[in-house]
Formats: structure tokens, C-alpha cells, sequence
């Protein structure tokens, strides 16, 4: 703390006497590269700020970062960066960024200072990120063959089908998803598509009357000759189910939170989708995804879930609607253990937050997110919260459809509910660890899945968010 104030003192005389001011920092170690901002560097940024990676730029030495200097000062105090939309008021997450109060202080003293290199001898070990597969791999699999990704475009969202490299249901411990050109790949989701023909999600079960009603998932099914066995995958009614997802800098998915362990579904396909963002020179891009597989079967289940239809499909966001909201209520039908969230969205997406209401009656949220759509970021809890049976989550999202929004491409267009990229989606991904002889159909229900009133809220939005996020400091 000492040094930050003698950097302001410092910066103040340095203003009044500009012509000493590199000598007056270099004679009392102002904030410098080596010794100061490149271990910030190493913990927070080099994770996607190094080559071959997702940013644009290389943070890894002096020269390459240099030129960022201003960038970097302005990108942390707006905290633009590192990328993180969750609301520092609510939950805490494993895989929030580290970046402290204090380290952006130095970050914003050393571009003040006119960036100074300093003293090799101060600087830290390079980082050796590793190369490979930070899993042990069993099984890998790759998209068919490299995909052309141009030098420019707005980018695609591509979706890739491979043959399931399970013939049987079988437990896998972790999945990694590694893109072979990090730099264009902004995410990557895998799912075993559906049975049924037709889109993966479908958006036409709205109730007749928006009258809040369990599904028939609750309704238990008379056991008899078919029943499949309770480990067997099956697909809850009106949710789909995700097995893996990849963003930039985010650590791999392990489902062992708890003796637990993701049963993937045999036989068929399984389906890659790639949301593609061209970068500057033309490349070629085969994402591969590696399985560890369980050697022995877990005791719980860890399921990636969400309803597929909480907004009402017939009524479309109407055109420059800057909050349009989307309520959607699940029921618990078992005990349950929550461990993570992704909001999913399209270009005008805003915000989503989830909300628990306990049998108790006492409520909790547990994310409050702004939606950023180049983002698709997990919210991975620090701890499980515990579920039990009956518990209702709430999920309130919104859109902006106005020309305040700068992912916007036609704020004068009236936008449909629907699985493309000029349309809208909410799907509320939440992961929850369950009974492994748990049944998926029964684990909940939609209490008012796609039929709570579209109610077109402009600035009196219950889910208020800060424009600057505070991130919190742990330390
Ligand atoms: C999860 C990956 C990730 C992490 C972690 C990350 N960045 Fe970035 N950063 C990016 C990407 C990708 C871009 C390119 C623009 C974009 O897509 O948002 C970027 C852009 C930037 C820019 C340019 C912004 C502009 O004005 O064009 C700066 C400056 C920056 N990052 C600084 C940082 C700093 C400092 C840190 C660490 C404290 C950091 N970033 C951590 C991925 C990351």
C-alpha cells in the first residue's frame, strides 16, 4: 500500500517537474514491468493473452504489451477485463477472476508512469503454459475436418456431427474440449442431439392459459416390464441436456464434485457446435474433445440441463424494446445439489438471474449476470448449494432489442423466438449433482414453463444491475 501512495506523491511531482520525472521513478522503484506488473500479467491475463490464444495481443513480454499499456489501465478500471459479468453481490464462484482492488491500481499507476520496463533482475520465472491435454484422455474425437475460418466477418455458428465413440451409456469422469486455433474459437458446446427429427429445441409448448400447473413429469409412471433401469439416460421432458462446453480461459469441466460423475448416452451422434469469430488472417480450425471415463461408477450423477422453452414463442420482442423479460419457474421433484450456471442467449441478450425459493419459504440468488454475447461464460459455484425436493428456481431474463445494445445488427426488426443466430433464445444451463439411481424426467418440472406474462418492463426492471460490475476481492 506504501508504494501506491508514494506513486501518487510521485505522479504529482512528476507532473509539476516533468522533465525528472523518469529519473525521480527510477531511483525510488516506481510500479515496473518486470517487477510489478507482469506477475499481475501471469495470474490474470496470460491465461487468453499469449500466442495462439484467444486475445488478440500477447501479454507475455515487455515488448508486446508495452503498446497496451493505456488499453490496459482503461480495461481493468472499467472492468471490462478480464471478461466476468456475474453481480459481485450475489454467489461465489471458483472461476472469478483474481484480480484484485490493488492490481489494477498498479496496472493503472505503471500507464501512468509511462510504462517503464525496469530491472530484468526483478522479473518473474516465465510462465510454461502447457501444451496439450490437461486431461488424461480415454477417448478422443475431432470435428470431421478442419473448417475454414476467414480472416474477416461477423462469424458463424457451425454445428459439427460425429459418431458417438460410445456404443453404451457409459461414465466419464471429465471432458475437455481443446479448439486446434484457440484464436477464433469463442465457444464450443457438445450435446447427443435428440432422437426425434427436427430442431433441437423446440419453442412451441406454450400452455393454452398461463396458469401455473406441475408437469407431467411429476406424475409418477405405474412401474412395470420396461421400466428402464434407474442409471439409464434418459431425456427429461422438456429439457435439453448439455455434456460439454468450452469458452477461452476456463478451466476444464470435472464432474467428480461429489462421487459424481456424467453418464453419456450411447450410440448415435454426438453434435460439436462452434461459435466461430474470425481474427484478423485466415485459418483452419479441428476442435477435438477428449473423455476420461470413470473406472468405477460414481455414487451421484452430475447433469448440465435447461428448460427449452421459457419465453413465450408466440410473442415476439418487438423492435427497439430495450428490457423485454422472460420469467420462467422450475420445481424440484428430488434433493439435489446445484454447482453451476450458463445463461444462454443471442445477440440481444441482456441480463439473467436465477433465484431460489426454498420449502421454507426463505429465497436466495444465487447469479445475477449481465449477458455479453462474445461471452458465453460458466458460473462454476464455490461450493454446492443443497436443493431439497421442492424448491423452486426462478429464472428472470431480459433483452435488449434497442439501439443501445452495440451487438444489435437491426435494432428496427421485430425478432422471433428460435435456434438461429437472428432469433432469440433464453436457456437457463444449470448443472446439478443428483442420486445416481435418480430418474432425470422426475428431477423438475416447469411450473410455468413459457407462459408467465410477457410483461414489457422499461425502467422499473426488479433485476437492476450495475453498469461496472465491482468485482470481489477475496484476498
Ligand atoms: C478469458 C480470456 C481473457 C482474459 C482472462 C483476459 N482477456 Fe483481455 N481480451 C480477451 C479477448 C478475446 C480480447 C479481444 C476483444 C474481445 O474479444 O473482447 C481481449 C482484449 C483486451 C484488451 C483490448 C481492449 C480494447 O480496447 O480493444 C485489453 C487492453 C485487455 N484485453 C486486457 C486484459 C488484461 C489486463 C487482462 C488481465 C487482467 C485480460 N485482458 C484478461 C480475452 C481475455
Amino acid at each position: 500500500m506504501a508504494r501506491f501512495l508514494l506513486v501518487i506523491v510521485l505522479t504529482t511531482v512528476t507532473s509539476l517537474a516533468a522533465q525528472v520525472s523518469s529519473t525521480v521513478s527510477d531511483q525510488t522503484g516506481a510500479v515496473s514491468f518486470n517487477k510489478d506488473v507482469l506477475p499481475i500479467l501471469q495470474r490474470n491475463c496470460q491465461l487468453c493473452h499469449r500466442t495462439g490464444e484467444v486475445a488478440p495481443m500477447s501479454f507475455q513480454t515487455y515488448e508486446s504489451t508495452r503498446p497496451w499499456a493505456r488499453a490496459i489501465k482503461e480495461a481493468v478500471l472499467s472492468k471490462q477485463m478480464p471478461p466476468w459479468f456475474a453481480d459481485a453481490r450475489y454467489g461465489y464462484f471458483r472461476n472469478a477472476p483474481k484480480l484484485t482492488e490493488s492490481d489494477i491500481k498498479t496496472l493503472a499507476a505503471w500507464a501512468d508512469n509511462g510504462a517503464p520496463e525496469g530491472d530484468a533482475r526483478d522479473k518473474p520465472a516465465t510462465v510454461n503454459w502447457k501444451d496439450g491435454w490437461r486431461i488424461k484422455p480415454d477417448v478422443i474425437v475431432s470435428i470431421p475436418e478442419p473448417h475454414n475460418v476467414p480472416a474477416k466477418g461477423s462469424g458463424e455458428i457451425k454445428s459439427f456431427l460425429v459418431p458417438n465413440p460410445f456404443k453404451q451409456d457409459t461414465w466419464v469422469n471429465s471432458i475437455e474440449i481443446r479448439p486446434g486455433e484457440p484464436s477464433v474459437v469463442h465457444h464450443v458446446m457438445v450435446q447427443v442431439p435428440e432422437d426425434t427429427p427436427g430442431p433441437a429445441f423446440s419453442w412451441g409448448a406454450v400452455s393454452p392459459a398461463c396458469i401455473p400447473q406441475a408437469s407431467e413429469a411429476f406424475l409418477e409412471s405405474p412401474v412395470g416390464i420396461g421400466t428402464p433401469s434407474a442409471a439409464q439416460v434418459k431425456r427429461p421432458k422438456n429439457f435439453a441436456i448439455l455434456e460439454a462446453v468450452y469458452v477461452p480461459g476456463s478451466p476444464v469441466t470435472d464432474f467428480r464434485y461429489e462421487n459424481s460423475a456424467k453418464l453419456i448416452k450411447g450410440g448415435g451422434n454426438l453434435r460439436i457446435e462452434v461459435h466461430y469469430t474470425p481474427n484478423g488472417r485466415a485459418v483452419a480450425d479441428q476442435t477435438r474433445l477428449a473423455f476420461a471415463v470413470a473406472s468405477t461408477p460414481p455414487e451421484r450423477k452430475f447433469i448440465m440441463l435447461a428448460p427449452k422453452s421459457i419465453a413465450n414463442a408466440k410473442v415476439p420482442i418487438p423492435a427497439g424494446e430495450a428490457n423485454w423479460e422472460t420469467r420462467g419457474e422450475l420445481e424440484f421433484g428430488q434433493d439435489a445439489q446445484l454447482v453451476w450456471f450458463m445463461p444462454h442467449m443471442h445477440l440481444r441478450g441482456k441480463d439473467m438471474s436465477f433465484k431460489l425459493i426454498f420449502p421454507n419459504g426463505r429465497m436466495e440468488t444465487v447469479l445475477n449476470a449481465r449477458f455479453n454475447f462474445n461471452w458465453q461464460l460458466g458460473y462454476e459455484l464455490d461450493e454446492p448449494i443443497r436443493v431439497p425436493k421442492r424448491t423452486r428456481m426462478v429464472v428472470v431474463a431480459h433483452h435488449d432489442n434497442s439501439p443501445n445494445n452495440p451487438f444489435n445488427p437491426d435494432p428496427a426488426k421485430e425478432v422471433a423466438w428460435g435456434n438461429l443466430t437472428s432469433e432469440e433464445m433464453v436457456l437457463p444451463w444449470f448443472g446439478v449433482i443428483v442420486d445416481r439411481d435418480a430418474d432425470p424426467e422426475k428431477l423438475l418440472s416447469i411450473r410455468q414453463g413459457g407462459c408467465s406474462p410477457i410483461r414489457r418492463v422499461l425502467s422499473t426492471s426488479p433485476v437492476r444491475l450495475p453498469t461496472v460490475p465491482i468485482l470481489r476481492n477475496r484476498n
